[in-house]
């Protein structure tokens, strides 16, 4: 039998970023301002470190990989590259799995693989705070982490929901250092506002950036950092995609299909691009970005400028969106519940170039169960929409007798979400389609763009 991990040494971790922007047949479509006109860097510069900002913008191929953020890379990357023989076998497939292993980082996904070039480079502008938001807590954790090996403050805006339900997630935060409220909260206009109206928010991503976003503006000792949707943090991800191209190489083999699951978009780009290099160099390669279908913005969602936030505060993206006021479904224990996605994402589906698919709650958790039960590791419920999307790729294998080589990333463990899990154990979990009313509804309520 091959191996079961392709391991590559640390002098592997690679030495710059990827960015497909430099691969794009056409150049990104620029974020607005609020007169409706392209925004310059200097938009940015009140909640960003200039160095981000010239990454957000960037045609460069490759980005250098400061040495001191490398360093850190070394706890845990490379990460390791799986051939899933147990899942397959579990499977009868003929199909060969591979997936890429997030979960070992310190605090269980990708996120640090951002969260610690951020930090650097607001250390390096001499920022001594940093405000964000988080859903599930993935993010949130990864950003204490990261403030803390940086020496500077984070203080986390947490979907009210999620910090009622994940006390372990808020407990990993303090124990690196963080503060971590509810949202929406009280410290914030943009939270009062929300709380004026709705006095039981549950709150939503779209409502914690607005906070975190508000709070940085109007600090001149705090920035902003944000886990995902920005080119930077697709960037930052490219490592994962980088990593995994040297380890198939070493595997002999290549992925005839990539599956990533996707919210904002930052763990598809950042295992998808790296191949979507080879994509425009004339290879055949599908790259698929796996969401659900309670918040399916790549497959039902409208691709038109809206916000990145719920109170308008943030500039105008050209991306796919359920609409920025969008409100998750309560009964969606998932993840992936950000109403937009990523431009660059947004643009190569828009032209053709990448796939998507949405996949139902309870299928996304059958999936992970059965992954668990034959390779071992209990993944992130996120991840679970990659695995299932995969699975039923290899069912098709199977029935066709077609051997292809499958691959996704398996973005984090979900040690963290076992009430999720429970839930699901106890069927209490459904499914849920997001109502077409609603996403026709979103269109009266996306901002007035002449673009558009
Ligand atoms: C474990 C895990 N996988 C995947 C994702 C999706 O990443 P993104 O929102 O950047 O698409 C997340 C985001 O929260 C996550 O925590």
């Amino acid at each position: 039998m091959s191996q079961t991990k392709i391991l590559l040494e640390e002098s592997e971790i690679p030495s710059q970023w990827y960015n497909v922007v430099a691969d794009m047949p056409n150049p990104p479509v620029p974020p607005l301002g609020p007169d409706g006109k392209p925004i310059g860097p200097d938009a940015l510069s009140a909640i960003f470190p200039d160095a981000l900002i010239e990454q957000e913008v960037s045609a460069e191929r490759w980005i250098d990989i400061p040495e001191q953020v490398r360093d850190i890379y070394t706890l845990w990357r490379p990460s390791p590259l799986y051939r899933a023989h147990r899942l397959e076998k579990a499977l009868g497939t003929p199909a060969r799995i591979y997936y890429k292993y997030e979960g070992v980082s310190p605090a269980g996904s990708h996120k640090p693989n951002t969260a610690v070039a951020q930090a650097y480079y607001n250390q390096q502008a001499g920022i001594r705070r940093l405000s964000t938001e988080t859903g599930a807590g993935q993010w949130g954790s990864s950003l204490a982490l990261a403030g803390q090996m940086f020496g500077i403050e984070v203080r986390v805006y947490m979907v009210r929901v999620s910090y009622e339900q994940k006390p372990f997630r808020r407990s990993m935060m303090h124990s690196w250092g963080a503060e971590v409220l509810a949202s929406p909260s009280e410290l914030t206009e943009s939270g009062r506002r929300i709380l004026a109206q709705h006095p039981d928010s549950p709150g939503s991503l779209g409502i914690a950036i607005s906070e975190a976003v508000e709070e940085a503006a109007s600090r001149d000792d705090t920035n902003y950092a944000l886990g995902s949707v920005l080119n930077h943090v697709l960037l930052h991800q490219s490592v994962i995609g980088l990593e995994a191209k040297k380890q198939f190489e070493k595997a002999g083999d290549y992925p005839d299909m990539i599956f990533a699951p996707c919210g904002g978009g930052s763990n598809f780009g950042g295992v998808a691009f790296p191949f979507f290099a080879d994509k425009a160099a004339g290879k055949e390669i599908s790259l698929v970005a796996v969401e659900p279908s309670s918040c399916p913005t790549l497959t039902r969602g409208h691709y038109a400028y809206d916000f990145g936030d719920s109170m308008g505060l943030t500039p105008l993206l050209k991306m796919y969106t359920l609409g920025h006021d969008f409100m998750p479904p309560g009964i969606h224990a998932g993840g992936l519940r950000y109403h937009g996605d990523n431009t660059l994402v947004s643009q190569l589906y828009n032209e053709g170039l990448i796939e998507a698919q949405a996949v139902p709650q309870l299928a996304t958790f059958e999936a992970g169960v059965q992954f668990a039960r034959s390779e071992g590791i209990i993944p992130a419920p996120e991840s679970s929409h990659a695995i299932c999307a995969c699975i039923d790729e290899a069912m098709k294998c199977k029935q066709s007798g077609e051997a292809r080589t499958l691959f996704f990333n398996l973005s984090g463990h979900g040690h963290f979400d076992m009430a999720s899990y429970d839930k699901f154990f106890s069927r209490e979990l459904e499914d849920y389609e997001y109502p077409a009313e609603a996403i026709e509804e979103a269109l009266h309520h996306l901002p007035k763009v002449a673009q558009q």
